[in-house]
């Protein structure tokens, strides 16, 4: 018999195929941030008109990214994942050719100020620091006896998620949520994610796994928790651009 793991590397070697049949990869076409705000008015009514969810069971999508965001839509409008609201919401969108309306949609919420840097007023109890410790122990290195992989390796350390694979952000996504589609992975009630990576992964986990692991990422900010520093080339040419740049600017909070 195969083991978890074998399945699970099984599923990462098949996920750039899956990926290379649709349409989500690629860059926002150009000024489609501006054209999507007047398409996401009715959104806002849940998701906030900052990107942030209303409700902690309404996801955060300020700053998600674009291309995992344009996946889910095409998700909800053909039925490979579904939920009583949103696969109702998804098909209030007009049609579009190449999907132009959803991209814009998509781009929109991207290029709003990243959820971790709005995140801290909705955490109403504070976490338990034996709980974040966990949390971070499965996220960063994982729980090899239990067939529970580091997160980070594919949702990057800092929880900043990797557009071109549309692997979503989920620093300072909203607790309540997360652990909601952690218990459909597993349960499979959610089955959209390619190679079916999140089903095996969600499936070794335990309630007490997915609260500390959700706890954890809800109050990561990856701009202040992993130390000074860029985090990237256009945060590094802002600080070395910026008038009083040092130590501070470099770390690209805001
Ligand atoms: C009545 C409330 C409501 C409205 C209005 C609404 N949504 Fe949602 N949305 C939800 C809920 C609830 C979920 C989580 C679904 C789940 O649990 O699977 C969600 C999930 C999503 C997701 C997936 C996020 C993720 O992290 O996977 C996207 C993208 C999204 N909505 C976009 C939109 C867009 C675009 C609109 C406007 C056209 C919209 N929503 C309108 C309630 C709403
Ligand atoms: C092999 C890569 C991989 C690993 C490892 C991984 N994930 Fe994921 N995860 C994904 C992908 C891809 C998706 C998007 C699924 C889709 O396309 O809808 C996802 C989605 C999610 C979501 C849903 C986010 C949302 O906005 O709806 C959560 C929550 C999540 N992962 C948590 C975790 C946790 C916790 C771990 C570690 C225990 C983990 N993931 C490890 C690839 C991975």
């Amino acid at each position: 018999m195969k083991s978890a793991l074998a399945a699970l590397l099984t599923a990462i070697l098949t996920m750039p195929l899956a990926l290379a049949h649709s349409d989500y990869h690629g860059l926002p076409p150009a000024g489609a941030a501006a054209k999507g705000a007047p398409l996401t008015a009715v959104c806002s009514a849940c998701h906030g008109s900052n990107g942030m969810g209303m409700t902690t069971q309404y996801p955060n999508l300020a700053g998600q990214k674009f291309n995992y965001i344009l996946k889910e839509l095409e998700n909800f409008r053909s039925g490979a994942r579904t939920n009583s609201i949103m696969s109702a919401m998804a098909m209030t969108i007009p049609p579009s050719p190449h999907n132009a309306n959803l991209k814009d949609i998509a781009a929109y919420f991207a290029a709003l100020a990243p959820m971790w840097t709005q995140a801290a007023q909705q955490i109403s109890t504070p976490a338990d620091p034996e709980q974040l410790a966990l949390g971070q122990r499965i996220y960063t290195i994982g729980i090899a006896g239990k067939h529970i992989p580091a997160c980070a390796a594919c949702h990057e350390l800092g929880g900043e998620g990797n557009g071109p694979m549309a692997i979503p952000v989920l620093a300072g996504q909203q607790a309540a949520y997360m652990i909601k589609q952690l218990e459909q992975f597993a349960s499979g009630a959610r089955h959209n994610a390619p190679g079916h990576v999140m089903h095996m992964i969600a499936r070794s986990m335990n309630a007490k796994d997915e609260a500390a692991v959700a706890a954890y990422l809800q109050q990561l900010n990856p701009a202040t928790t992993l130390g000074i520093g860029p985090k990237d080339f256009a945060s590094y040419a802002r600080a070395l651009a910026a008038p009083s740049a040092g130590a501070g600017a470099a770390t690209g909070a805001h």
